[in-house]
């Protein structure tokens, strides 16, 4: 029987999420590809991942610190090069890659600027290598079954879209600790995450955005909030704080494995703290966000993103010509305080994983957790429809990714799962869009910004 050639593959940015990626090629598909190298300047997070390699019989990779990253490509000879580095790195390294004529796998955003964007679009026009980025949400199944019913004209032309995110208190927080709270590194949640919920909307329609206008700030998290909240004295960070154990917005770097080998003990390498307090000076992203976004068809888009919820989850509504569509979300039902039942306080777990499954016991009256999908035509009752459920990350999107990234033969994509480079600039461009009309208070044209959003 003939064997097909692995796959050589270098990781850009050896953190928290490049273990999906690790873990998958030292498992699932350890048969066709394989990690030859490492960039990261911390020495403690490649050997983390080293371990994980190891404790499948594999080679520890070469290691590359990022200035090297042309030594890497030269050396290591990787056919692809998969960037889960912070957001404002990737534009860098997905160009040198394709100007290199590999493969790139860069997880969402594609780029935080039109600087970024531009210089993708550009060197991906004259490369042999192909884009691909980790919309992990298109393979969730019940965001796949809207697309799927709008492909097939359930609701007829969408004239308008409603789409509300909510991150709770352990989730939203975490944007507010580490590298995301300082907008340079991340664009802010328009960009670092919404970009994801942009791209949903983008796929759903498959449309291409024209305008966008915004309005947000910074109201719960951040010492001025804290100021105005007679919040007490606040700890720099909360591992080792003595009120830590009672504080719902605390996480301790030393309670949880992954957290401690990951971070905590890394910080001697480059002084990364994973625990700020979110209430610490220093935060410049926003945590209230509203999005108003044009498309080319005619159609539009509300959306608004909230990062201190209750709850966690997300309500779409679609309006068309024949009807409307509404899925309604709920990730994770409530965040009770340290030691009531069901308690989803200070986290013990990374609180950067979406909670999709949760795993606390759910008290009574509480909001359950689960997916509701309903289609209702004109001069008809509401349907329920059923929707098709996924297991583990991000509603089972991650498996589904997993096998489209590292297959040789990749599966027929009728609904489009796959994203590129066309994909990655205009949901980035919406983010960065709406940070400009954020800092202007004007409307922003797409088509005026600079970011290339059609054939390239
Ligand atoms: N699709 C999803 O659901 C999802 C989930 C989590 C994270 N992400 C994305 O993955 C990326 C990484 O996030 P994370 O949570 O793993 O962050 P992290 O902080 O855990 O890891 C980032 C890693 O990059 C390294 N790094 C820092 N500067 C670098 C540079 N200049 N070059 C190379 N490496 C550098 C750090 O040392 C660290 O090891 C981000 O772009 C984020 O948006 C996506």
């Amino acid at each position: 029987m003939p064997t097909i050639a692995r796959r050589r593959y270098a990781v850009v940015g050896a953190g928290a999420r490049a273990r999906m990626y690790v873990e998958a090629l030292a498992s699932t598909h350890a048969d066709t590809g394989e990690v030859v190298a490492w960039c990261d300047p911390n020495p403690t997070r490649m050997s983390f991942h080293d371990q994980t390699l190891r404790r499948a019989g594999l080679p520890a990779p070469a290691r590359y610190p990022p200035e090297r990253f042309a030594e890497l490509l030269d050396e290591a000879r990787p056919d692809a090069v998969i960037v889960t580095s912070p957001d404002a790195t990737h534009h860098h390294y997905a160009v040198a890659a394709l100007r290199a004529g590999r493969d790139v796998v860069v997880e969402k955003p594609l780029t935080t600027t039109e600087t970024g964007a531009r210089a993708i679009a550009d060197t991906a026009s004259t490369s042999d290598g192909r884009l691909l980025v980790t919309f992990n949400y298109r393979y969730s199944p019940r965001n796949g079954e809207l697309r799927r019913l709008i492909a097939g004209g359930a609701i007829g032309e969408v004239t308008s879209v409603h789409f509300e995110w909510v991150l709770d208190t352990v989730h939203g927080a975490d944007y507010f600790r580490r590298w995301h709270r300082d907008k340079a590194n991340s664009g802010g949640l328009l960009v670092h995450k919404a970009s994801h919920h942009f791209d949903l909307v983008n796929w759903w329609l498959d449309d291409i955005p024209e305008t966008v206008f915004a309005l947000g700030s910074l109201r719960f998290y951040g010492a001025g909030n804290a100021a105005r909240r007679g919040l007490g004295p606040r700890p720099e960070r909360s591992t080792g704080w003595p009120g830590a154990a009672a504080d719902p917005f605390a996480l301790d770097l030393a309670a949880d494995d992954t957290l401690r080998r990951l971070y905590l003990e890394a910080e001697p390498d480059d002084g990364y703290l994973r625990d700020r307090d979110v209430f610490a000076p220093g935060i410049t992203i926003e945590d209230n966000l509203s999005v108003l976004v044009a498309y080319r068809s005619g159609a539009t888009l509300t959306y608004s993103l909230n990062a201190h919820s209750p709850w966690e989850g997300y309500r779409v509504a679609l309006n068309g010509t024949a009807g409307r569509l509404e899925l309604d979300v709920v990730e994770r039902g409530h965040v009770l305080p340290a030691g009531a039942a069901g308690m989803v306080g200070r986290p013990a777990v990374d609180p950067s994983v979406s909670p999709d499954h949760p795993e606390s016991a759910t008290p009574t009256n509480s909001r359950p957790a689960g997916a509701h999908l309903r289609l209702q035509h004109h001069w008809s009752l509401a349907q329920d429809l059923p929707i098709p459920d996924g297991d583990g990350p991000h509603g089972g999107g991650d498996s589904l990714l997993l096998n489209d990234i590292f297959h040789p033969t990749p599966a027929p994509d009728p609904l489009r799962h796959r994203a590129g480079l066309l994909d990655g600039l205009r949901s980035s461009g919406i983010g960065i869009a709406a940070n400009h009309s954020l800092d202007t208070g004007q409307p922003v044209r797409l088509a005026e910004s600079g970011i290339p959003l059609t054939a390239i």
